[in-house]
Parts: C-alpha cells; sequence; structure tokens
C-alpha cells in the first residue's frame, strides 16, 4: 500500500554532499536496521515475486548483496553476486559500464546460473536487484551480463528510482521499483 511504501521511505536517510557536494545520498542503513520497515519490504517484494517461477535473484555488489540474499532465501531459491571486477575467484564474464569520468566494469561467474546459464532444460530465470538505480549504467551492463551466461533477466528490481536520471530507458528487462523519486 501507499501507507507502507510511505514507511519504507521514511525509513531511509538523507545524507546531503555525500559522498560529494551537490549528491543527496540515500543511506539505507536505517531501512536495513529498523526491522518494521525491512520487514514490509521484503513482504512486499515477497508477493510480488513469489509467481514468477524464477531460478535465482541476482545482486549487484554491494548493497543489492542485501535485499538480493533475504529475497531469494524467502522464495526458495539461490542467491547470486554480480561483483565488481577482480573479486570473484571461478572463470568471470565481464561488461564495462560508464561513469561520469572514465568507466567501472561488473563480472559474474560463467557457471553461476548453471551450465550454459541452464537450469532444468530452459534458460534461468532471473530476477536482477539493487538498491537504487540513477543513471542505470550499472544496472544495464550486470542485466547484459546475465544474457551473456545465457540466462534470462526477468526483470530488474530495485528499492528506490530516482526517475529524472531515466535510467530505466538503457536498460533491456522490464524495470521494477518500490518507490520513484
Ligand atoms: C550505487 C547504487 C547502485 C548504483 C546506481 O552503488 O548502490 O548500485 O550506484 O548507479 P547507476 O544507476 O548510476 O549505475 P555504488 O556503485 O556506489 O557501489 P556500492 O553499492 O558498492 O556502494
Ligand atoms: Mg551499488
Amino acid at each position: 500500500t501507499e501507507e507502507e511504501k510511505e514507511k519504507i521511505l521514511r525509513s531511509i536517510r538523507t545524507i546531503p554532499d555525500f559522498p560529494k557536494p551537490g549528491i543527496q545520498f540515500k543511506d539505507i542503513t536505517t531501512l536495513l536496521n529498523n526491522p518494521e520497515a525491512l520487514k514490509l519490504l521484503m513482504d512486499h517484494l515477497e508477493a510480488r515475486y513469489r509467481d514468477y517461477e524464477l531460478d535465482y535473484v541476482a545482486g549487484i555488489e554491494a548493497r543489492g548483496f542485501v535485499f538480493g540474499s533475504v529475497l531469494a532465501d524467502r522464495l526458495g531459491i539461490g542467491f547470486v553476486p554480480v561483483r565488481k571486477k577482480g573479486k570473484l575467484p571461478y572463470t568471470t564474464v565481464s561488461e564495462k559500464y560508464s561513469l561520469e569520468y572514465g568507466f567501472d566494469e561488473v563480472e559474474i561467474h560463467i557457471d553461476a546460473f548453471g551450465e550454459g546459464g541452464m537450469c532444468r532444460e530452459h534458460p534461468a530465470k532471473v530476477l536482477l536487484i539493487d538498491d537504487l538505480i540513477a543513471t542505470g549504467g550499472t544496472a544495464a551492463a550486470a542485466a547484459r551480463l546475465i544474457g551473456k551466461v545465457g540466462a534470462e533477466c526477468v526483470e530488474c528490481c530495485f528499492v528506490l528510482e530516482l526517475s529524472f536520471l531515466k535510467g530505466r530507458e538503457g536498460i533491456d528487462a522490464p524495470v521494477y521499483s518500490v518507490i520513484t523519486l
């Protein structure tokens, strides 16, 4: 409900000028340490995705790990980390994305969703999750990674969307956000 979304939103703290002047940083630590708000959020996501017949939840480092792991456990499926370059120990596939200055790179294990991305005779159905979508560069690259290893990105899910940055337009999958700012 709108009232529940309002409670979730109010649990998120805004820090002005972090990490640089002019940025209004959305601090989700105050959502994570608030059991009522966290439960409202996770109940909402669990209800939404229960009938998607997902095979995995993939979370984007670092804050996507928290929401993704809780959701995967609630849905009774596995969790897959999408990590910043150089952190994963086994064979990886990687994707670059541009930042304000330069670029960054995310990686996934080549067999994270099974051999060739196949799960029980079909391409694994994967939900991608992160705390926030801004320009959408990170999530777009992560969604491409899921396709690259042979699985299917069924939807990209965010707790917060900064809609004025139009990040969803660059993502080649349906996008759902709990709260749009
Ligand atoms: C933030 C946020 C998203 C991403 C969104 O993560 O958690 O992952 O930026 O930005 P974009 O839509 O413009 O790509 P950050 O890269 O700061 O790293 P962290 O989650 O590890 O703190
Ligand atoms: Mg992040």
